[in-house]
């Protein structure tokens, strides 16, 4: 077999054997395939596309090119969600603890912010101390004592995606349906868990820009899911303006304590409630889990958002978020006093420039505005600032005056400040008329 014979094989849009992409991807993840070979195939699939049979093969060849933590020593339901990248989306770090404190355990591998996307992993790290590069045995120990633990992906969980996901990040190939799903499935179903539920984003500031392509996503994802014996589901939900009212790390750290304390945004509740009422379907369905909230057995989605809802306000789900933190060397101090954490130097206000109904808050281009600050990186290898980002004071569908503050931006280095508020004010469109109300929720694939 000769790796350049099945890349030509590829590039004229024909379907490769299971044991074609087995010697790809072992050639590569073994040193003997060179990055320039996997780049061209990385390139003809991102044109020509994979077959069903193709995406399950390659995301079981990522499985199995690591191993799989094994969580059968854990009371179940061990339940996950995972978001295919969006800008202000800190959902993962309300729900992993809310979830916890409603009974399930949440074995969180978690990604790092990419590009215009945020990550959870950098979102938590920006809380001093804590550690998102656990061992396995440390990740499962903190899952036994208090339900919950987000970290990194490990050299151990589907090696062989870290580095196609490296590779992939430098040669414009991410945003590829077969891709996406086999490196987020592979990782998904390494963890060991009974079930899963998918945050698949469509709009402008997600991988997927329309809903037919999240749809396309989606069901790929819950195909392979469901066809490896977990029950997954997929929400898709709206990335056309940011989640909530923060983006960058340490802010979003701020919003989300806020949120655990009962204080959030519309449609950071609305998201967090519908994704966490699924886990609770998922984990009912998998393996009989009852969600049992004040006294009562709650048996429906509209019952689990209730009772999720009382946990926040009871603060059982904030109670949890201190524990994880401390669980993973975080300073719980900054979690009851939130100024400790990062604050960065300088902010600037970004005003309208008219009257009118806010028609659209462009959730790239405020991804791609908080990166230039500082909060983000555009290659994986870069660092970042974790006190940097912006504090949105309108949304879409908000009444501004001219001059009136719309966004405050947050950073230490002026070098891309003028860059960054241009991008961020061609993201935003006022005009006349009032925009319809979108939902936060499009659609459910199970
Ligand atoms: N998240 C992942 O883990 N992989 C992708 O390809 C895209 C988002």
């Amino acid at each position: 077999m000769r790796a350049c014979d099945i890349i030509k094989k590829k590039r004229e849009g024909l379907e490769l054997a299971d044991k074609e992409l087995s010697y790809m991807i072992r050639g590569y993840v073994s040193g003997q395939i060179p990055d320039y070979q996997i780049s061209a195939m990385l390139m003809a699939v991102l044109f020509k596309g994979m077959t069903g049979e193709e995406t399950l093969s390659l995301t079981k060849l990522m499985l199995d090119s690591g191993s799989r933590i094994d969580l059968s020593g854990i009371p179940g339901p061990n339940i996950d969600k995972h978001s295919t990248g969006g800008v202000g989306d800190k959902t993962s770090i309300i729900l992993a603890p809310l979830l916890a404190a409603a009974g399930i355990t949440v074995p969180m591998v978690a990604g790092r912010g990419l590009g215009h996307t945020g990550g959870t992993l950098d979102k938590l790290e920006a809380i001093p101390g804590f550690r998102t590069s656990l061992s396995v045995p440390e990740f499962i120990k903190n899952l036994r004592d208090i339900g919950v633990s987000i970290i990194g992906q490990t050299g151990e969980i589907a090696p062989a995606d870290k580095k196609l996901y490296a590779l992939r990040d430098v040669t414009a190939t991410i945003d590829s349906i077969p891709l996406i799903a086999s490196s987020i499935m592979s990782k998904k179903l390494a963890e060991g868990i009974d079930g899963l539920v998918l945050d698949v984003k469509a709009g402008s500031g997600a991988f997927m820009k329309t809903i037919e392509d999240a749809r396309k996503l989606a069901e790929t994802m819950v195909g392979i899911g469901n066809s490896a014996g977990k029950k997954t589901v997929a929400l898709i939900t709206d990335m056309d303006q940011p989640i909530g009212k923060t983006v960058g790390n340490s802010l979003e750290v701020k919003e989300c304590i806020s949120a655990l304390r009962g204080k959030w945004q519309d449609d950071l509740k609305e998201l967090t409630l519908s994704l966490g009422a699924w886990m609770i379907e998922v984990a009912a369905k998998t393996v009989g889990f009852t969600f049992r909230c004040e006294g009562r057995d709650l048996a429906n989605l509209e019952e689990y958002r209730t009772g999720l809802a009382s946990l926040i306000e009871n603060g059982g789900a904030f109670k949890k978020f201190v524990e994880m933190v401390s669980a993973q060397g975080g300073d719980p101090e900054t979690v009851f006093k939130p100024a400790l954490l990062p604050s960065a130097r300088l902010m600037k206000q970004v005003a309208a420039g008219a009257s009118g109904y806010i028609r659209r808050m462009d959730a790239g281009k405020i991804g791609m505005a908080s990166m230039l600050l500082g909060a983000g990186r555009e290659r994986i290898t870069d660092s970042i600032d974790y006190s940097a980002g912006i504090i949105l004071n309108r949304k879409t569908g908000d009444y501004v005056r001219s001059g009136e503050q719309v966004a405050m931006l947050y950073y230490n280095n002026e070098r891309n400040l003028e860059e960054a508020e241009e991008i961020f004010l061609g993201g935003v469109e006022i005009g006349p008329q009032k925009p319809e109300h979108r939902k936060v929720v499009l659609e459910v694939i199970q």
